[in-house]
């Protein structure tokens, strides 16, 4: 740290980010930006003063000479007003303010506002400040450096190797940034101002965060639009990976299962408010398994393919229609099976292939040994399942299309699948429990999946239990 010139002094610079134009309108300054459009009340001073710190980070002497090069004839308002001006503008503008603070050339930190509710970081806590306990460290893959971010936290920073060595410091006792030298006391009243450095003990006893994990906070705040400057919805953005087909190709020995007849189902149904009201979650099973057929109605009327979808400005990409929805089409949930007692069904591990309605082999039943007793274990039961449905995602279906919402939205999939599995098992009269606590890396390796590429994200117990709501009666003749 030794490399910078004893007398170097530190610069704060001041930079507008992210904005498309600053135009002049009869009294009001109309400034289009990522976040929207601002307008301020403004001067031909203060707008081209807003001009040139879009276009260039100014530090405060820099600001100061422009604002006073602004104000060249006699009818100009005095430089102490345009740059009163300036002032009350930042403070309007914290979604697009970004600060920087420097000792000589080399950057000790920066904080760019990443959400439109932003406020620029005027002043510091008083005091020891210390890490917020959300916060973490990343590298950026744009080489930028170190990133400090936090889901609780509008701004995110990067921090200079100066701050990285201190940053330990932070992490535990606190320091009060008027013991710093003082490159490093700006850079820590400033993050400090931002929310990334909050007052020692702080946290410690607000009771809003002590139910939050850090992943959680972290996953709720990028994973909803307001948080985050990174990109956000459908936008297709690896077009240089070949996109996931709508239906996967199992290999393996192939069962063929039986359909139901749609006629007879829709006779032998009970009405809708029936099966709602009667829906329980079943973990003892009967002595007697579930037959091939109910095994197969079940997935038929679940998690059958229907029609191939093309989706528009995606050429490649196609949706697949599923009897439950998902997000655009993506239909990116599968189903795979440990079959320990199912009559007309060899005990083993399977995928179903809802295209064909076919049971695919992929090992045999001991694979599973694992799988079978956390499943009896978070069922609370004495009995294995005897058929345990384990719901997989295959994330690039939605990832390769979504941006920053593709895992919530996998999970949202799985609690529609994992209500809609409820509601045709009452129908039929099978027992079915959702089970929230699957080892997604045990069964990967079971079924013999790539645990980034297919994972599980649910797990539904099925038997025969007791009957929660009677056939529908047949018409009378
Ligand atoms: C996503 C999800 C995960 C669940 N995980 C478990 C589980 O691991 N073990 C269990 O016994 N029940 C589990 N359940 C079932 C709930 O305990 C059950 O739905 C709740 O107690 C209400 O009872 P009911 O389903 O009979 O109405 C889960 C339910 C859902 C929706």
């Amino acid at each position: 740290l030794s490399d910078v010139d004893d007398g170097a002094q530190p610069r704060s610079t001041w930079r507008l980010i992210g904005t498309n134009a600053v135009e002049r309108g009869e009294r009001r300054i109309t400034i289009s930006h990522r976040f929207g459009t601002k307008e301020i009340r403004g001067t031909d001073q203060l707008c081209s003063l807003l001009h040139a710190l879009c276009d260039d980070e100014l530090d405060d002497g820099e600001i100061v000479a422009y604002a006073a090069a602004t104000c060249d004839s006699e009818d100009s308002p005095p430089v102490g007003a345009v740059l009163a001006n300036l002032w009350r503008a930042v403070e309007q503008l914290g979604d697009l303010v970004e600060r920087s603070i420097y000792l000589g050339e080399e950057l000790v930190t920066r904080i760019t506002p990443i959400s439109p509710r932003a406020t620029t970081p005027i002043e510091a806590p008083m005091g020891p400040l210390i890490l917020d306990r959300f916060s973490y460290l990343r590298v950026e893959e744009s080489g930028n450096g170190v990133v400090l971010a936090s889901p609780l936290a509008l701004h995110r920073a990067i921090l200079g190797r100066r701050m990285l060595a201190v940053a330990p410091e932070f992490a535990s006792e606190g320091v009060d940034p008027v013991e710093l030298s003082s490159e490093l006391r700006i850079a820590a009243e400033l993050l400090g101002g931002a929310g990334l450095l909050v007052p020692a003990g702080s946290q410690a006893h607000d009771a809003r965060l002590a139910t939050w994990a850090f992943h959680d906070v972290l996953f709720h705040g990028l994973s909803r639009p307001g948080r985050s400057d990174e990109p956000f919805g459908a936008h297709f953005a690896h077009g240089d990976i070949e996109p996931p087909p709508a239906r996967v190709g199992r290999v393996g020995v192939r069962t063929a299962l039986p359909a139901p007849d749609p006629v007879d189902v829709a006779r032998r149904d009970p009405p809708i408010g029936a099966v709602l009201e009667a829906r329980h979650s079943v973990r003892q099973w009967g002595e007697s398994p579930p037959s091939v057929e109910q095994i197969g109605e079940l997935l038929w009327r679940v998690q059958r393919a229907g029609d191939v979808v093309e989706i528009e400005g995606a050429p490649g990409y196609y949706g697949l229609a599923r009897p439950y929805p998902t997000g655009g089409m993506t239909a990116d949930l599968e189903i795979h099976l440990v079959i320990s007692r199912c009559r007309g069904v060899e005990p083993g591990l399977y995928a179903y292939d809802g295209s064909t309605h076919e049971l695919v082999r992929e090992a045999e039943l001991e694979r599973a040994d694992r799988l079978l007793e956390d499943a009896r274990v978070a069922a609370g039961g004495q009995l294995d399942p005897p058929v345990l449905l384990v719901i997989t995602s295959r994330f690039a279906r939605i990832s390769w299309k979504y941006e920053r919402i593709a895992y919530a939205l996998t999970l949202k999939h799985a609690g529609v699948l994992i209500q809609t599995l409820y509601l045709v098992a009452t129908a039929m009269g099978l027992g079915v429990c959702a089970l929230g606590s699957g080892d997604a890396t045990a069964s990967a390796e079971a079924f013999g999946l790539d645990w980034l590429v297919e994972s599980s994200v649910g797990e539904m117990a099925v038997g025969v239990g007791p009957r929660l709501l009677e056939p529908r009666a047949a018409p009378p003749p």
